[in-house]
């Protein structure tokens, strides 16, 4: 270890190899706190050319490499697991932060990947366009970190998931060669394209060190909608009425009134102004939980006022809080948006982000108590919180109580979705938490190809080991 430290040292400046226990088991703990490891240490190279150096080194040493942006994964991606047999190398990314000018004929920019999405966001606003992706993480998760995830987040039901927003990468694959292609061309058959292959694929393939973004014409949001309702399925249908109703939904956002009560408590905000929760709970469907629609609204080329008038056709909840100046807009979006710290509050809580067909929603969420209840049946209380992005079928069930070591809720979820023809890694990934769950979602033979696809890019297994694939039978 003293060696491989040493050449790392030599290849990007002892400055960027930082090697004290206690610096680097800060880096080597996820955001959950459910995931940590032990690792040799921590480099911060600043450039592509400096990747490519620390992954040769790390290859003559045979250290495997865990790739980490801002570390705000949710399963346990971006640290090594504790039963590594060789403490890896965790590879920050947070000193490639290049952002050339956006290029407004193409509406496309090339970025570092260790840019935050909010630094990219703000500085495609600059230019009068918008960054397809946005999420609560905005201030720390990576680009490349959201590629490597295919992230989400709430612009998803607009304009799609990360992989939509990919043009190209630069990458530095493990043997140390560099691939990519910037041109951002969109017209190009010309072969495989290895940017939409390493979108998804988890630090397991290639460390992704810039990237060339598709931009959009920004759409402001001109409304934020708040409505209690019965249930998911009552929410589901209320947001197709409202996307019916109106020019553009820039999100549509479902979370339980048990996540209501935690984050007025644990965040200490007001509860909504004339919230009247049994209005909601008598009209329960019986789909397990009464909770509430968030939706953005944008007005293409109608005006507020028009916007108002459309959702009068949308026949509202009487429950229902809407904001058209951005303080009030910020004030419903922080119901939603601050429920996974308030949930983090609790303790360590099992996290499970699963999607499902528009039309098992509800069925999914009125058999999830029970089927929760049965994998807790020797812990005492566990408390069930149910939020996530309803416009793109994607829900985060969140456990609070069991052991964080015991899986037993979590893989019970993981089946139910599955059982419902859903995913069991809608947008955080599969990381180390999910990869023995695969096989819930993916085919035999669509496993066996990303394995051969794994040995024949990454023939040592050094990238990421752990992370996305089931151990090889
Ligand atoms: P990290 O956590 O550092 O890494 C994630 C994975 O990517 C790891 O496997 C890592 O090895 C790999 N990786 C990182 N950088 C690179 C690289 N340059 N090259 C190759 N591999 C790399 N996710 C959503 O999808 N939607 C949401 O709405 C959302 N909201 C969130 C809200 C909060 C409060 C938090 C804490 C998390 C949220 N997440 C969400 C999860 C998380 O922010 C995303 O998964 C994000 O994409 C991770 O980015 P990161 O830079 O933090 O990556
Ligand atoms: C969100 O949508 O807020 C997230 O994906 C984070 C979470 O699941 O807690
Ligand atoms: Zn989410």
């Amino acid at each position: 270890m003293r060696e491989l430290i040493a050449d790392l040292r030599a290849v990007i400046g002892s400055a960027h190899v930082l090697a004290e226990p206690d610096v680097v088991a800060g880096y080597a703990t996820d955001w959950t706190r459910r995931y940590s490891g032990v690792a040799a240490c921590v480099v911060r190279p600043a450039s592509t050319a400096e990747v490519a150096d620390v992954i040769r080194a790390c290859a003559a040493h045979g250290a495997p490499i865990v790739p980490q942006g801002g570390n705000t994964s949710l399963l346990g991606g971006s640290v090594p697991s504790d039963r590594m047999p060789v403490p890896p190398v965790i590879l920050w990314t947070g000193r490639l932060t290049s952002l050339d000018p956006v290029d407004t004929r193409s509406s496309q920019v090339t970025v570092g990947a260790g840019v935050t999405i909010a630094k990219l966001r703000a500085h495609a606003a600059a230019a009068g366009l918008s960054y397809g992706v946005d999420l609560a993480s905005r201030d720390t998760a990576t680009v490349g970190g959201t590629i490597a995830t295919n992230a989400g987040g709430i612009r998803a039901i607009r304009y799609g998931p990360t992989r939509a927003q990919v043009a190209g990468v630069t990458a530095v694959l493990a043997d140390g060669s560099v691939v990519g292609n910037m041109s951002g061309l969109t017209a190009s058959a010309a072969g495989y394209d290895i940017a939409q292959l390493l979108t998804g694929s988890e630090g397991t393939l290639a460390v992704i060190t810039a990237a060339r973004l598709r931009l959009r014409i920004a759409e402001p949001a001109v409304a934020v909608l708040m409505a209690g309702v019965a249930g998911i399925d009552a929410a589901a249908d209320l947001l197709a009425r409202i996307g019916a109703a109106v020019p553009g939904v820039l999100a549509g956002e479902y979370f339980d009134s048990a996540g209501m009560d935690l984050v007025c408590r644990a965040a200490g905000l007001p509860l909504p102004r004339g919230y009247d929760r049994s209005v909601a709970e008598g009209a329960s469907a019986g789909d397990g939980a009464a909770g509430f629609l968030l939706a953005e609204l944008t007005s293409g080329d109608a005006g507020p006022d028009d916007i108002a008038q459309r959702l009068a056709g949308a026949a509202l909840p009487d429950q229902t809080w809407v904001a058209t100046d951005s303080r009030g807009m910020a004030a419903l979006w922080a119901y939603r948006e601050r429920l996974t710290e308030a949930i983090a509050t609790t303790g360590i809580p099992h996290k499970m982000d699963v999607a499902v067909p528009a039309g098992e929603l509800g069925a999914f969420r009125s058999e999830l108590d029970g089927v929760v209840r049965a994998a807790t049946v020797h812990d005492s209380e566990s408390l069930v919180i149910v939020f996530g992005h309803i416009g793109v079928g994607n829900l985060h069930v969140n456990v609070i109580g069991p052991d964080p070591a015991d899986t037993s809720v979590d893989v019970a979820v993981a089946r139910l979705a599955a059982a419902h023809g859903g995913s069991v890694a809608a947008e955080h990934g599969v990381g180390r938490a999910k990869a023995a769950w695969l096989g819930l979602t993916r085919s035999v033979a669509e496993i066996a190809a990303m394995h051969a696809i794994k040995a024949a890019l990454d023939p040592a297994g050094l990238l990421n080991p752990g992370v996305l694939l089931p151990a090889e039978r």
